[in-house]
């Protein structure tokens, strides 16, 4: 094994791969990364240049404030005037802050983008000084750069819809932007020399990359054929031992860990409920009997007093059909609810059932704002919510009953009495 590498003790570049050199930033000191990330020891910023018989790649850059560092790598490797190419994986600011400085200092590269940036770049680099030279390429296009040759995948909402992944063929290294990254500082710089990191590997794709799980699978179906030397990814550890045991497990991470037990045939729907004096959690549990009297559906009751907000983000990313009961506590839902709620950024929704009932005294707004807030969140709630003034009678929890046969059939695809969803006219 190499001696230890420590590259926070110089800024040279460092070679990852023959004509290959890492140029990026560390970032030691950062404990929150666009609001939503933690960070126990920072992250970096990787960009990468590739030199070819007739003139240098720029692969990513970094965020503004690191420019110095990147320029001094990338100096200590190339000049400015051999730069033909500069390659933007995705164009969020922390990888594209030192491009504005880059395409003055080498204003003859041509810069390659997605089809899918074209309206991004300008909004983020707000060109003042004429025009960008730009070209705009999808998967299987190439670049050559004399000998070394660069081929574009596209791979959108990772976790930008501008994402794509850049191949170097000849040395099967794959630049993959923020795909296979993670927020994970440390000077040794290949996985394996650094310290464990498989939790911030785990961290980082739970946050940002499980909402878009679809497109990862779409993704890995391009990845999954190449052979690969090396993963370079923007964030974190440069994954030259094993790399493709990475993309194993961003496909295990994106396969659906309920489907197989439930098979296909049979939906889901999970109740969860919240109640003081027991009225909502009556009409739970009838909801939740009509609803278990359809067929094809397994239905699940919980109460949100009793449970921990990631186990159930996790049942929801798997269920197609959601309840939620809440009584009316001060003209509003009751915290649980919403903590749940909005603790769902992490998953896709998008088409998922919704509805929601409750016991009220008076005023009862909180059926209302769950069902606002469900199709906000892009679910549809075909069934119009249930509200029981203080305690339900025999009829009143009939009609929860029929309320949970309605649900379930709207996920078999039998409703029926079709309630007029505003969000399905939108
Ligand atoms: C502190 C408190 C505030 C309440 N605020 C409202 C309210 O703003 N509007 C309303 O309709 N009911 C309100 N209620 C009445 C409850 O919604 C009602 O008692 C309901 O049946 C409770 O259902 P649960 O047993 O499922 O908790 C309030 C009750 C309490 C205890
Ligand atoms: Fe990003
Ligand atoms: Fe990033």
């Amino acid at each position: 094994m190499n001696a230890p590498l420590d590259v926070s003790a110089h800024r040279e570049a460092v070679e990852i791969a023959p004509g290959v050199h890492w140029i990026g930033a560390l970032d030691p000191t950062l404990r929150t990364f666009d609001i939503i990330l933690r960070t126990a020891n920072g992250t970096t910023y990787n960009a990468y240049l590739v030199r070819g018989d007739d003139g240098v790649a720029i692969v990513d850059t970094v965020k503004a404030e690191f420019a110095e560092e990147f320029f001094a790598r990338l100096e200590s490797v190339a000049r400015y005037d051999e730069i033909k190419v500069i390659v933007l994986n995705h164009l969020e600011p922390d990888h594209t802050g030192a491009l504005p400085e880059l395409m003055r200092r080498a204003p003859q590269a041509t810069l390659y983008i997605s089809t899918r940036a074209n309206s991004m770049l300008k909004a983020l680099l707000k060109p003042t000084d004429g025009a960008m030279e730009y070209t705009t390429v999808g998967t299987g296009d190439e670049v050559s750069l004399g000998g070394r040759t660069l081929r574009f995948l596209h791979t959108p909402f990772l976790h930008w819809p501008d994402t794509q992944c850049t191949y170097l063929v000849e040395g099967q290294v794959l630049f993959s932007g923020d795909v296979f990254g993670c927020h994970y500082c440390d000077n040794r710089l290949f996985n394996d020399r650094v310290g464990d990191f498989r939790f911030s590997f785990d961290y980082y794709y739970g946050h940002i990359m499980r909402p878009f799980k679809q497109h990862v699978m779409e993704a890995l179906r391009l990845i999954e054929p190449l052979p690969l030397k090396i993963i370079a990814p923007t964030h974190g550890p440069i994954l030259r031992e094993r790399p493709r045991r990475y993309v194993t497990h961003y496909r295990e991470l994106s396969t659906s860990s309920l489907s197989d037990p439930f098979g296909d045939d049979e939906k889901s729907l999970v109740v969860f409920y919240m109640s003081s004096y027991g009225n909502t959690a009556r009409m739970a549990d009838a909801v939740r009997a009509g609803a278990d009297a359809v067929g094809g559906v397994r239905v699940s009751l919980y109460d949100l007093e009793g449970g921990e907000i990631d186990p159930f983000v996790d049942l929801i990313e798997e269920a197609d059909g959601l309840a939620f009961g809440s009584p009316t506590i001060n003209g509003d839902a009751v915290k649980p609810v919403w903590d749940l709620l909005s603790s769902l950024a992490v998953v896709n929704l998008k088409g998922k059932v919704g509805a929601a009932f409750g016991s009220y005294g008076w005023s009862g707004e909180a059926v209302r704002m769950i069902e606002d807030r469900m199709r906000g969140l892009k679910m549809r709630v075909p069934v119009a919510g249930l509200r029981v003034k203080l305690i339900p009678t025999e009829e009143e929890l009939g009609e929860c009953r029929a309320f949970g046969r309605q649900l379930a059939k709207a996920l078999v695809g039998t409703q029926e009495a079709r309630v007029l969803d505003l969000a399905d006219l939108a």
